[in-house]
């Protein structure tokens, strides 16, 4: 796993946050030490899937990055079912379809390099998106979840993972700081988290967990409700 320093150095310049190749390089890296709980949340797709999941049916990752959502739903799937991952990064489609010729599970997949707003979903059991709706513009997420919940069928779950941000001022100071804390723990610089957060400031806008449950109930799951919490990142189970 190569080391992320993409922050490390002094920027002149910080640009908008951007998954382009020098992400891709160091992104299980990245996410891996960006991300409190992030672990525990792929085993846990991977616990639901198998809840989750029936035979003949198709099963979705929207934003599959290098896939380790995409396979962690794929090795806990029936061999009768399809998967289908998404993303509208090229470089992280291209990898993401190498790391998946590696994994020799039974289900079907396919890989496609697509915005996640112009995906149709039909016949889901599953729907995984793992810290990518926070990267969709804020009015486009409601219309999101409203196809996805269209798209699955009855009894069939949409699994939610996000940044979260809290009503309460306090709170929401106290858990960026937690947040930093972990990440300095994890071994990146005062530096790098400034200039890390100075460029996700207008790309990774997060709703506050109620929020998220709103827009779930509005979309006609039958329940909502979220299923872990690492300081400000929250996963949500939503079934139809
Ligand atoms: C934080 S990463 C997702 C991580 C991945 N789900 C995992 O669990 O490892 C967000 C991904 O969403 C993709 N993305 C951002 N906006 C998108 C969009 N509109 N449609 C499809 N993919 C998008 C990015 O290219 C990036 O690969």
């Amino acid at each position: 796993m190569k080391k992320d320093t993409v922050y490390a150095n002094p920027l002149e310049q910080i640009e908008e946050f951007r998954f382009d190749a020098s992400v891709a390089d160091v992104f299980e890296n990245m996410i891996n030490r960006s991300v409190p709980g992030y672990p525990l949340v792929l085993d846990l797709i991977g616990v639901l899937t198998e809840k989750y999941a029936v035979e003949n049916t198709n099963c979705y990752d929207l934003g599959c990055s290098l896939g380790a959502s995409t396979l962690k739903i794929r090795q806990h799937l029936p061999e009768s079912c399809h998967l289908v991952g998404v993303d509208n990064s090229r470089v992280m489609v291209e990898r993401c379809r190498a790391n998946i010729d590696r994994d020799h599970s039974q289900a079907t997949v396919e890989i496609l390099e697509q915005r996640l707003q112009d995906t149709i979903i039909e016949n889901a059991s599953i729907v995984v998106i793992n810290f990518t709706l926070q990267f969709i513009p804020d009015d486009e997420r409601q219309a999101v979840i409203n196809s996805i919940a269209e798209g699955i069928n009855k009894g069939g779950a949409l699994i939610l993972s996000e940044k979260v941000r809290f009503e309460d001022d306090s709170l929401q100071d106290a858990m960026t700081e937690l947040h930093h804390a972990f990440k300095k723990y994890q071994g990146y610089s005062d530096l790098e988290v400034a200039q890390k957060r100075a460029s996700l400031e207008n790309v990774l806008i997060p709703n506050s967990e109620q929020q998220h449950i709103e827009r779930l109930t509005m979309a006609g799951f039958e329940s909502a409700q979220t299923f872990v919490r690492c300081f400000n990142f929250a996963s949500f189970l939503a079934v139809r």
